[in-house]
């Protein structure tokens, strides 16, 4: 289904209601895009380009054919979750993640031959078939498991919500309700930036990267900004602010944008469930990967590689 109408018919919740009911029955939604309307108005419900209609329907017979396993396939490290930074004993900062993003990018790269090690945080989900998993809570934490893994690795996918901050220091005791005043107030510092700290390690051990950009507006450009500021191969951009999409939904739509030698490329990946969406990134994200980084690198256990934590562990 190619919607295209008015944008506040397609903002209306009884839209989105059926728009989602639609999706969860197995439909495929290509677009709708976002932009100048016949009306006057500006918002989301053109209809996509026909070539990106094309591009999802050859998307959808490809993955509908049986894949051959590929004759070597890279190492692939992946972040999926939230991450918690405690405030107390009893307290913490999180966000919504679910994890069905990330374990289902998982799930389709072990399914398309390749060794995976999922990194990830608090989640209540089984782990895929074939997937090493190493559990962790804080973003510190995250940020070790992943800069020990990543030299390693042919390719690396961020698409864990990271906390950006954290408490400046966690109390040791659950922090008591004062009748003195009706304000409390935190001094939290900034997390590692896992995925930048990634894309930041020498040639010879970097694995091709690609980020995850959750956003509710001026989606094109803020992943632009995050691809170009991270120094990303890749990136996945999605909008947080849609009804039934994102966070903790079983569906998701994306706009993936790639570094060629012309420029940025882009191509849009409309509503549908995450574990096609995530067949739809892999693939993507493979036909992309320099050879080199095709095949397994040499790979040791974590607890034999040094440790390349940045001190941060708290
Ligand atoms: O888990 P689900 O419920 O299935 O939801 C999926 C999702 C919405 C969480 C997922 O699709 C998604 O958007 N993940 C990225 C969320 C996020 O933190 O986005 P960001 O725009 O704040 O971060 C940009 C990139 O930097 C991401 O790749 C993130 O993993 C990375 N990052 C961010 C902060 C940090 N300190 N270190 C990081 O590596």
């Amino acid at each position: 289904i190619a919607p295209a109408m008015n944008q506040a018919m397609w903002r209306h919740p009884a839209t989105q209601r059926n728009v989602s009911q639609l999706a969860n029955d197995g439909w495929q939604l290509i677009g709708p895009a976002a932009g100048d309307q016949a009306c006057g108005d500006v918002g989301p419900g053109r209809m996509s380009e026909p070539e990106v209609i094309v591009d999802c329907l050859a998307q959808h017979f490809a993955s509908a054919a049986i894949l051959p396993a590929p004759a070597s396939a890279p190492h692939v490290v992946i972040t999926a979750g939230p991450t918690r930074e405690a405030l107390d004993p009893v307290r913490y900062l999180s966000n919504h993640s679910s994890g069905k993003m990330g374990y289902a990018l998982a799930a389709e790269a072990a399914a398309q031959g390749a060794q995976v090690t999922l990194i990830s945080g608090p989640v209540n989900l089984p782990t895929p078939h074939g997937v090493e998993r190493i559990d962790v809570e804080t973003a510190a934490q995250m940020h070790h498991e992943a800069l020990t893994l990543a030299p390693h690795a042919g390719l690396f996918i961020g698409c864990a919500a990271v906390a950006d901050y954290r408490a400046a220091s966690a109390a040791e005791h659950k922090i008591k309700k004062t009748d003195d005043s009706d304000t409390l107030t935190l001094t939290l510092v900034k997390n590692p930036d896992i995925i930048a700290d990634v894309s930041a390690l020498p040639t010879d051990q970097r694995p091709f990267v690609v980020g995850f950009a959750a956003e509710t507006q001026d989606i094109a450009r803020y992943a632009e900004d995050k691809l170009t500021r991270k120094g990303l191969d890749m990136i996945v951009a999605n909008d947080v602010s849609q009804q039934g999409l994102g966070f903790g939904s079983d569906n998701n739509a994306a706009l993936l944008l790639w570094r060629s030698a012309t420029g940025t490329k882009q191509r849009e990946a409309p509503p549908q469930p995450k574990t096609q969406l995530a067949a739809l990134i892999i693939r993507h994200a493979l036909s992309l990967l320099p050879s080199q980084l095709l095949s397994q690198r040499p790979s040791q256990p974590p607890s034999q590689l040094p440790s390349q934590s940045s001190g941060e562990l708290s």
